[in-house]
């Protein structure tokens, strides 16, 4: 069952009723200032840093879910509505709501009145912009009253909710003319303050919370709007709020449009005060002065919508079936791009309070985003790599704001140097930018001690070989990607954490999956060695991996597949001999992927092991059997209930491993198959088994061992976006850059037998047609009418377009089907 349909020319999700499933958001902003809206309305938004510049007060766990956000409400007469339902949740006699890339537009209709709402952040601005059209349809005149409402967060997301003691006491607003200024605890430490104004005269205002709502009243029924009648409050403590009054008096068929600002402005120190007590408020006039006209917003709109057209047309795509088309041109990559920007940190199941950005999280981001905007990625990977430790170990986690290290968490999770060098490798393979590897960066943050980035790598390539445990495989340390599989923490008591009490630590518990992904970057890493000058450096580390490569076929193989490591005690984990957790998909996808077992055939009976023992509808569990006790050996991962996150829930995040993993060993089809089961709009007519978006990815999937088999979890900010991205257009597709040449190695579908593609790299244009006859034989490539030796096509100088033409399948069978 659907709930909207795709406007793919648009590059927009049109959701036909409000009611979908759970609340359908989107992402405003591109760059520092961003907000989240769902189809109704709701949502928050802060600037850089989720947790400490939220502007707007939002309740998680709410009930219902999504109460809050930035509202509109209607009164015509006695009536009172909203054009995106909620709040007021009186029926419309229309409703549409379009998220498209970075802007949201929301329609509502009711009694001959047609309301708007254009929600987007323009490029280089740091506020939202919501331009409301309000229409009469009818062919009376019609006299109605807008009122606009956000509530403020004090700045704080986390002090918001639980200092309510200081809290209740600071809050402070200023009104000018038409704009609202919210500047709680602007007078001591804070140079910054929010504005909230429109561009019309008001017929009213207020600014605190309980004079607008009225003590007893909820968001649906705000008493000022029940009445008409706003009360121009002045908040002073308790709760600071942003409301507008105004007439709108429409012929029949007029149509009035109003611009609504909500803006942050911060003002150097030294420019804080106009005089003594007032706050200087002239960057906000700039600001507002910008919008202040409906065609300098059209303009902000057209814009954007360049800005995406843009970055879009780096990698696009036509197969023939706009499922596959819209996923890979439109909505994976803008998924990308917001994860780049959010981490982990803010959607509607991360709270913007906890998580900063994770180090692995980052790295394996930048996968699918690097080719967007690469000079940010640049600036990323720096960021990360200086919250490495000299010894090559990392922080898991850093604070956006800060760019500082997380000591709760800390370090110890051994799989984190690697992923540095699976970033930087991307990086370099997208720009050719081999200067990156020059540059100086601090270890942990100090600027007293630095290396190169190279350098940087170096110790992460080291750490791993100086952590060796008892079969020469990579010491776990306090989690690898699972965080979950936590195999030096014994753990009793509720209130512990499972990654971070580590009362076992010690030199036994091996990862099988880290040794995969050791052998899967030492190319990589031995070729960057190679091209920044250190060739003796580059043949040791192809060494070291053809050593961890035979570790793994002797200690990490289980007969039928590979293990997924070894316990504190040396006992396997994820072993034929296991009661529990028998199999585990990462090892398989990892080792795979890094060539392991390939020539000896171990690679196919582990994916086919994966295909019979984990395969479901609804995508691969991570393990099976579930374990349906707690085992305090091998920790949080036992601590689930069967079939959810890491206890034998589907990881969208891995699956596209072993996807990639069919594709080393030619197996387009069931790559694309298991592709089709986890990407958005191939489960848009289960939404409502799914429940989430049908244009973003979700983390999980519930496993087959759970009751709700099917339903997706944690849409959004997951690791599933980026590595998705990769296994379809670099892999299933099969274009990809690679440090020589753009490498052009289609593994595609018996379903998709021609495409047409376009590339932009290095500032050329690489236009790439494929006709397949079936999988059988290794793509001849036919480059500017010349046929070339293998699948790497050659650089090409900036500014030039280079034709590329692929055979796939047998040359001399018959052309089926065409
Ligand atoms: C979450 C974490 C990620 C981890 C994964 C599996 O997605 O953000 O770092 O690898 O869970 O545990
Ligand atoms: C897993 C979860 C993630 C959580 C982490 C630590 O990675 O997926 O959400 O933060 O474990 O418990």
């Amino acid at each position: 069952m659907r709930f909207g349909r795709f406007d793919d020319d648009a590059r927009e999700y049109v959701i036909t009723t409000p009611r979908t499933p759970l609340p359908w958001i989107n992402y405003l902003g591109t760059d520092e200032f961003f907000g989240l809206i769902s189809q109704t309305g709701g949502g928050y938004c802060f600037y850089r840093d989720a947790r400490l510049r939220r502007l707007t007060r939002y309740r998680y766990n709410n009930v219902p879910l999504d109460v809050g956000g930035r509202y509109y409400y209607i009164r015509d007469g006695e009536d009172l509505w909203s054009p995106g339902w909620a709040p007021t949740k009186r029926d419309l006699d229309r409703y549409e709501c379009r998220h498209g890339l970075s802007y949201t537009v929301i329609t509502g209709e009711r009694n001959g009145v047609r309301a708007e709402v254009l929600y987007f952040v323009p490029l280089g601005t740091n506020a939202e912009v919501h331009r409301v059209r309000l229409r009469n349809l009818s062919d009376k005149p019609r006299s109605l009253r807008l009122f606009s409402f956000v509530e403020f967060c004090l700045w704080n997301a986390w002090d918001d909710q639980t200092n309510y003691q200081r809290n209740l006491s600071t809050g402070e607003v200023e009104v000018v003319g038409s704009a609202i200024y919210h500047t709680t605890e602007y007078r001591e430490r804070r140079n910054h303050f929010a504005v909230y104004a429109v561009n019309a005269p008001l017929a009213g205002f207020d600014t605190d919370r309980e004079s607008f709502m009225g003590l007893w009243n909820g968001w649906d029924e705000p008493q000022a709007v029940a009445e008409g009648r706003s009360r121009n409050s002045i908040a002073s403590g308790w709760a600071p709020v942003g409301s507008h009054q105004i007439a709108v008096d429409l012929a029949p068929g007029e149509e009035r449009t109003l611009v609504f600002v909500l803006g942050y402005v911060e003002n150097p120190v030294e420019e804080k005060w106009e005089k003594p007590g007032v706050v200087n408020k002239a960057r906000a006039r700039e600001l507002l002065a910008r919008f202040s006209t409906t065609k300098q917003v059209d303009a902000a709109v057209a814009e954007l919508r360049e800005y995406w057209a843009g970055l879009l047309s780096t990698y696009s795509v036509a197969t023939g079936d706009p499922r596959i088309d819209r996923m890979v041109n439109i909505w994976n990559p803008y998924g990308c791009m917001v994860t780049f920007n959010m981490s982990r940190s803010a959607s509607y199941f991360e709270t913007g309070i906890g998580r900063g950005m994770g180090f692995r999280d980052s790295n394996q981001d930048l996968l699918g985003f690097v080719h967007l905007v690469p000079a940010r990625a640049r600036e990323r990977i720096l960021d990360i790599a200086a919250t490495q430790f000299p010894d090559g170990s990392a922080y898991h986690q850093y604070q956006p704001l800060t760019k500082r290290g997380n000591h709760d968490i800390g370090s110890g999770f051994n799989d984190d140097p690697l992923w540095l060098i699976e970033g930087v490798a991307a990086y370099v393979k997208e720009t050719g930018d081999l200067g990156i590897l020059k540059e100086a960066v601090p270890f942990d943050n100090d600027p007293e001690n630095t290396g190169t980035l190279f350098e940087h790598l170096r110790r992460s390539f080291q750490h791993v070989l100086e952590n060796l445990g008892p079969h020469g495989l990579p010491l776990i340390g306090r989690a690898d990607w699972n965080d979950c599989l936590n195999l030096n923490c014994f753990s009793e008591q509720p209130d512990e954490s499972f990654q971070t009490t580590e009362n076992r630590a010690g030199g036994t518990a091996e990862s099988v999956f880290i040794a995969g992904l050791f052998v899967h970057v030492a190319p990589d890493y031995a070729d960057l060695a190679e091209l920044t000058g250190f060739p003796e450096e580059a043949r040791a580390t192809r060494e070291h991996a053809a050593t961890m490569a035979r570790t793994v076929l002797e200690h990490g193989w289980d007969g039928e597949w590979f293990l997924r490591a070894y316990d504190h005690f040396g006992k396997k984990v994820g072993s034929k001999e296991c009661e529990e957790g028998q199999i585990f998909i990462e090892p398989q996808g990892y080792c795979v992927m890094a060539g392991i077992g390939v020539a000896e055939g171990h690679a196919r009976q582990a994916l086919d092991a994966v295909k019979t023992r984990l395969d479901t509808p609804h995508g691969i569990v991570l393990h099976q059997p579930a374990y349906r006790r707690y085992r305090v050996e091998l920790g949080e991962i036992s601590s689930y209930p069967p079939g959810y996150k890491e206890n034998a829930g589907i990881f969208c995040h891995n699956n596209p491993w072993i996807m990639i993993a069919e594709t080393v060993i030619g197996r387009g089809d069931r790559a694309f198959d298991y592709w089709k089961k986890l990407a958005p709009a191939f489960r848009e007519e289960i939404s409502e088994v799914h429940r989430l978006e049908p244009f973003a990815y979700a983390q999980m999937i519930a496993g087959r061992d759970a009751p709700r088999h099917g339903e997706a979890k944690n849409s959004w900010l997951t690791g599933a976006t980026a590595w998705n991205y990769v296994a379809i257009s670099q892999h299933i597709i099969g274009v990809r850059p690679e440090f020589g040449g753009l490498r052009v190695h289609p593994c595609l579908p018996a379903e998709v037998r021609r495409l047409t593609l376009i590339r932009k790299c290095r500032g050329a244009e690489y236009r790439i047609k494929v006709r397949t006859r079936g999988t059988g034989s290794a793509p001849r490539l036919v480059v500017d009418g010349k046929p070339i030796q293998g699948t790497l096509v050659p650089w090409a100088p900036a500014g030039a377009v280079v034709t590329v033409e692929v055979a796939c399948g047998e040359p001399d069978s018959p052309d089926k089907g065409e």
